[in-house]
């Protein structure tokens, strides 16, 4: 059959509310027009981000209930170990509540030298951290240790017209040069986000994979991949690499994670989980620093930030998502709405990314410059056209300045649909489709944004806008 079908039923439902336009334009106006300021309640179809948004599975709220929540040796720290020893391989595994604070601990040791006293002293000057593209809050935790986050993706990943199977791939010419410049030891970790989440949820090739790791290897620098869509990626892998056509999902993850010396890993983006996360490594040294971390800030070694019951959600969602069924449904599901951008002249990010489709607001709104943030004006304009929140991936998020205080665009100007999991059906996305096409028909008369306040780090999260 032509029809790819949602694989699952629903089980309970979550009512949305509708709101009218002018009631929306009175929302953003409230909400200085940043979309994380707007009232979840007040939003009809949340695009915002596909983490922590899944709908767990009843085989995941089951697992839940039996949750141990022992402080110690919980049975459910050994469930969740059992699992993502299976799926990622690695000696040492340590949960904690979400990406970013596996980030923090990671890159806290990683740039830190440890004085006699087990103290940990910023070193973070001078250090570079090489990526395909580091995730904002990746780069946030590298930079706010005083190193510096650089991204070397293959200059076909800025390209949002251009197809290529791979888009997430690290250019491993720049890398060989930017180890060459830079010097292995200010190096202490190369990393590898899969997929690209920044770059348009667009997968990395094993051999891309196998090559930064060989490199990484002849340097003596260690690799860790950012593994929050990794099942994603594995099926991108198996349907568009040569010789993986046959391997199961579980086959190609275990190879992925072969060439890799350690993850961090988001629960909330391929685990289905609402909450969580863990680094996992097989280093013993990088691990019993790792754990000291964990302890202080986090909590004990089996649950690390978690009820015991979080980690039976994940464990029971990493089984659920390596299902290739599932994984089929998803990917073709973005497509489906990419087709129906295509069809209609509505630009966006090619080939469809993973988890989420990248509207080119660059080539939409051709008349807002950078300056004026065309990502930003686009998702202002999703939200009071068709109350849809989505996240702005420009110059808002990636954007810089000079010394004169000039604004240094991002590469790329992108608002993000990202499609939260088992969540939105058929007719949410051609709902989706509607307003978008519908927008495009009178898109000269949208106005360009400028940000009243901001923050240092992080900006769009906070930052307050008003309409020019
Ligand atoms: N790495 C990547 C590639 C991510 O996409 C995220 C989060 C993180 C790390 C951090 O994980 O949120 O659990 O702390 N991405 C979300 C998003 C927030 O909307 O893309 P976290």
């Amino acid at each position: 059959m032509k029809t790819i079908i949602e694989p699952f039923r629903i089980k309970s439902v979550e009512y949305v509310k509708t709101t009218t336009e002018p009631e929306r334009e009175e929302i953003l106006r409230k909400a200085f027009y940043n979309m994380f300021l707007i009232r979840a309640e007040d939003v009809l179809i949340d695009l915002l981000t596909d983490s922590g948004t899944s709908a767990m599975s009843s085989k995941q709220w089951a697992a839940m209930l039996d949750g141990d929540e022992s402080y110690a040796g919980s049975k459910s720290y050994f469930h969740f170990e059992e699992v993502t020893q299976k799926i990622f391989g690695f000696r040492h595994i340590i949960p904690v509540h979400q990406g970013r604070a596996a980030e923090r601990i990671l890159f806290t040791f990683l740039l830190s030298d440890i004085d006699e006293d087990g103290r940990f002293n910023n070193a973070g000057k001078g250090k570079s951290i090489p990526s395909n593209n580091h995730f904002d809050t990746t780069r946030a935790n590298i930079e706010f240790n005083g190193a510096e986050a650089v991204d070397l993706v293959i200059d076909e990943g800025k390209q949002p017209e251009l197809i290529h199977p791979f888009k997430g791939n690290l250019d491993t010419k720049k890398l060989e040069k930017f180890i060459h410049e830079k010097g292995v030891k200010n190096i202490p970790v190369c990393m590898l986000t899969i997929t690209n989440n920044t770059g348009g949820g667009q997968p990395v090739s094993m051999q891309n994979i196998r090559e930064v790791s060989a490199i990484c290897k002849k340097h003596g620098i260690p690799f860790f991949l950012d593994a929050c869509r990794f099942a994603e990626n594995a099926y991108f892998i198996k349907i568009r690499e040569k010789g993986y056509e046959k391997k199961t999902i579980l086959e190609i993850c275990k190879e992925m994670f072969s060439y890799a010396d350690g993850c961090t890993m988001s629960a909330k983006k391929d685990a289905f989980a609402n909450i969580g996360g863990f680094i996992a490594m097989n280093n013993e040294d990088w691990y019993q620093n790792c754990k000291s971390l964990l302890i202080i800030t986090e909590g004990y070694e089996t649950y690390g930030g978690l009820a015991g019951r979080d980690m039976d959600a994940i464990a029971q969602g990493l089984e659920e998502i390596i299902d290739e069924n599932y994984l089929h449904y998803r990917i073709h599901s973005n497509k489906y709405l990419g087709d129906k951008l295509e069809a209609n002249g509505i630009p966006f990010l090619k080939p469809a990314g993973g988890h989420a489709i990248y509207l080119d607001a660059k080539n939409f709104l051709p008349h807002i410059p950078p300056d004026q943030f065309p990502g930003q004006a686009l998702s202002v304009e999703l939200y009071r056209k068709g109350g849809i929140r989505a996240v702005e991936i420009g110059s808002v998020m990636f954007g810089k300045y000079d010394e004169k205080g000039k604004l240094i665009p991002a590469d790329m100007e992108l608002v993000r649909l990202a499609i939260p999991r088992r969540v939105y059906t058929q007719s949410h996305i051609d709902y989706v489709a509607e307003v978008l096409i519908d927008m495009s028909r009178n898109k000269d008369k949208i106005r360009g944004i400028k940000i009243i306040e901001e923050p240092k780090f992080l900006r769009h999260f906070t930052a307050k806008f008003d309409l020019i």
